[in-house]
Formats: C-alpha cells, sequence, structure tokens
C-alpha cells in the first residue's frame, strides 16, 4: 500500500483567492478541515460572511486592486500569532469562449489582469513569506493550459502564460526551499462554465454580421459542447482534494491533473498537432451540427 507521506499543517496560514464560490470555497473548507487556518479571499461582503467559518477567516481581495493585495500581505505578514504562511492557493479565476478576432483588446487585458497579472501580484506580495515558512505556491490552470481549444484562446493565453510563470519560478525557488505546483482541472461542475456561457453570448451579440457568420455557429457549439462537458464534470471537492494534497504531500509533483479531461494532455505530448486539430474538430461536430440546424430554422421562422 502506498503511504503518502504528508506534513502536520500545526495551524499555519494558508490564503486561497476567488474562495466565493466552486473550487477556491471547496479548497478553503477542505485546508480548514486539514487544520490550517485559512485566509480566504473574496470580493462581496455577503460571500465573505457566507464563507466564514472554524478556521476560515474572509478577508476582501480582488486580486486585481493593489490596495486589496497589500491589506492581504499585511493580515499574512502581522498574523497574532505569528503563524507561518505554508500556501497560498492562486485559484481566483474568469473563463471565456470567444474566437480571437472578436474579443476587444481591452478585454483581453481584463482578462490577463485577473488571470495571470493578480496571480502575480499576490504571489510577489506573499513571497517573502513563503520563502521563511519554506512552503508553497499552488497555480489554478486547467487542462486549458495546455490545449488551446477554438474560441478558447484568451482563456488559454491566460493559463499557458500562468503555467510559463509557474515553471520559472519553480526553477528559481527550488533553492529557497518553496515548492511551486500547478494543478490543471478539467471539467468541474462550478459556476464558471454558466458564466463562461454567459459571457460568450454577450460577446457574440456584439459580433458584425461578417463575424457572426464566420464563428456564430461555432460559439453555439462550444457554448454546447461546455455545457455538457459541465454537466458530467466532477464536483469541485474533486479538485480540493487534489489541491489540499498538493499543499500538504511531503514531496509535491510539480502537475497534478483533475478529472476525465485530464487523458487529453497525454494525447498533446505524443500527437502531431494536425492530429489533435482534427481530434479536436471530431469532438466538436455533434454539437456543430445541431447549432447549425438551429441557426438554420431561426433564419427560416
Ligand atoms: N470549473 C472548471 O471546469 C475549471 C476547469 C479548469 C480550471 N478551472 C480553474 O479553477 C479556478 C476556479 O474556478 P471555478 O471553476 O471554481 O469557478 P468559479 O466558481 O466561477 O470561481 C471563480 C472565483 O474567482 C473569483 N474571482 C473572479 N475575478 C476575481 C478577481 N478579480 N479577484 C479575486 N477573485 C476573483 C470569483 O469571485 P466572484 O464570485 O466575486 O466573481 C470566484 O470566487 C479558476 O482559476 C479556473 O480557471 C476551472
Amino acid at each position: 500500500m502506498l503511504i503518502q507521506m504528508t506534513m502536520s499543517s500545526e495551524c499555519e496560514l494558508a490564503v486561497v483567492t476567488g474562495a466565493s464560490t466552486g473550487i477556491g470555497a471547496a479548497t478553503a473548507h477542505e485546508l480548514a478541515r486539514r487544520g490550517f487556518h485559512v485566509l480566504a479571499g473574496v470580493r462581496r461582503d455577503r460571500d465573505a460572511d457566507a464563507i466564514r467559518a472554524p478556521g476560515i477567516e474572509p478577508l476582501i481581495v480582488d486580486i486585481t486592486d493593489p490596495d486589496h493585495v497589500q491589506t492581504l500581505a499585511t493580515r499574512v505578514y502581522e498574523d497574532p500569532q505569528r503563524r507561518r504562511l505554508r500556501a497560498l492557493v492562486n485559484n481566483a479565476g474568469v473563463g471565456v469562449n470567444v474566437p480571437v478576432e472578436t474579443y476587444p483588446l481591452d478585454e483581453w487585458r481584463c482578462l490577463f489582469e485577473v488571470n495571470l497579472f493578480g496571480h502575480i501580484a499576490v504571489t510577489q506580495a506573499l513571497l517573502p513569506a513563503l520563502i521563511r515558512a519554506q512552503g508553497r505556491v499552488v497555480n489554478i490552470s486547467s487542462v486549458g493550459g495546455r490545449i488551446a481549444m477554438p474560441t478558447y484562446g484568451p482563456y488559454a493565453a491566460t493559463k499557458f502564460s500562468l503555467e510559463a510563470v509557474s515553471d520559472a519560478l519553480r526553477r528559481e525557488l527550488a533553492p529557497s526551499g518553496v515548492r511551486v505546483v500547478v494543478v490543471e482541472p478539467g471539467a468541474i461542475k462550478t459556476e464558471m462554465p454558466g458564466r463562461a456561457i454567459a459571457t460568450a453570448a454577450d460577446l457574440a451579440s456584439r459580433m458584425t454580421a461578417t463575424q457572426r457568420q464566420r464563428y456564430g455557429a461555432l460559439v453555439h457549439a462550444i457554448n454546447a459542447q461546455t455545457d455538457a462537458h459541465s454537466g458530467r464534470g466532477l464536483p469541485p471537492q474533486a479538485a480540493a482534494d487534489v489541491i489540499a494534497r498538493a499543499v500538504t504531500v511531503r514531496h509535491p509533483r510539480t502537475r497534478y491533473t483533475v478529472g476525465r479531461e485530464a487523458a487529453l494532455l497525454a494525447l498533446v505530448r505524443v500527437l502531431p498537432d494536425r492530429m489533435l486539430d482534427r481530434m479536436l474538430a471530431a469532438a466538436l461536430r455533434p454539437y456543430r451540427a445541431n447549432a447549425m440546424a438551429m441557426s438554420a430554422s431561426a433564419t427560416s421562422r
């Protein structure tokens, strides 16, 4: 039997960003259950009230707001019980499915502010504490951090970037004993797919007639596929268990996957690009056929 060596939490601190819902909320509860004092970043007072529990202390943290990041850092460095910071879980994220051509440039920048620069800001602010504690940075990427499906360009660009930053950081921090771990979930049943579909519908309504002709059916198909995948997705607890393992196991791996789609990642390493293109197109075909039938019947009405 494989015995996983885990480190004792001895009531250390853990920071989880984006803890209002989904994977972040489940992770905050799981780490608290394992004895950590969790500083749970949320953006609204009502989310703070909802997540507050034994071992979970909510903090208002929009990771794109430098003042919020500073307040979080001050809370960590001035902990009244002088507890060590064992882990920073960079989890906050925004999903969007939109063709590269149609996504306004200022919205690309906003997406990167949350999914990449916000994580860098929080990491920079907390690194001295993590180095002192020989703690962990756990970055929540995605299967989309290694495969960019059509309409996933902006989201995947942020996640590919987060993967690159994680690799560099892991190598930079190895001598100081800080471990940097990437977690790559596949479909998890959270608010994100619904939020991404709503954003995609809004963006689609702003497409020009030519863009709608070029991408309309694709966007419909991807939304239907996203909806179907998330319906079959794993519960957030499955991701929380893996993240908690990345935080507590004595010798963490550099990457953990969660969910069925993780199998795709093994294929990416061995398949030529064109073959992967064909596989992804084939997986989308049933949803494309439905989308085309729907748009044909809408036009004929
Ligand atoms: N669900 C999946 O299938 C899936 C798959 C792969 C990877 N992931 C990744 O897993 C992570 C968690 O996603 P989830 O599925 O749990 O989605 P979710 O339920 O939508 O949670 C996203 C969290 O991020 C927070 N957030 C958004 N913008 C923020 C900002 N500027 N500052 C601080 N927090 C912010 C949200 O807060 P508000 O409630 O205030 O908006 C929410 O707490 C994300 O990084 C996502 O990319 C998810």
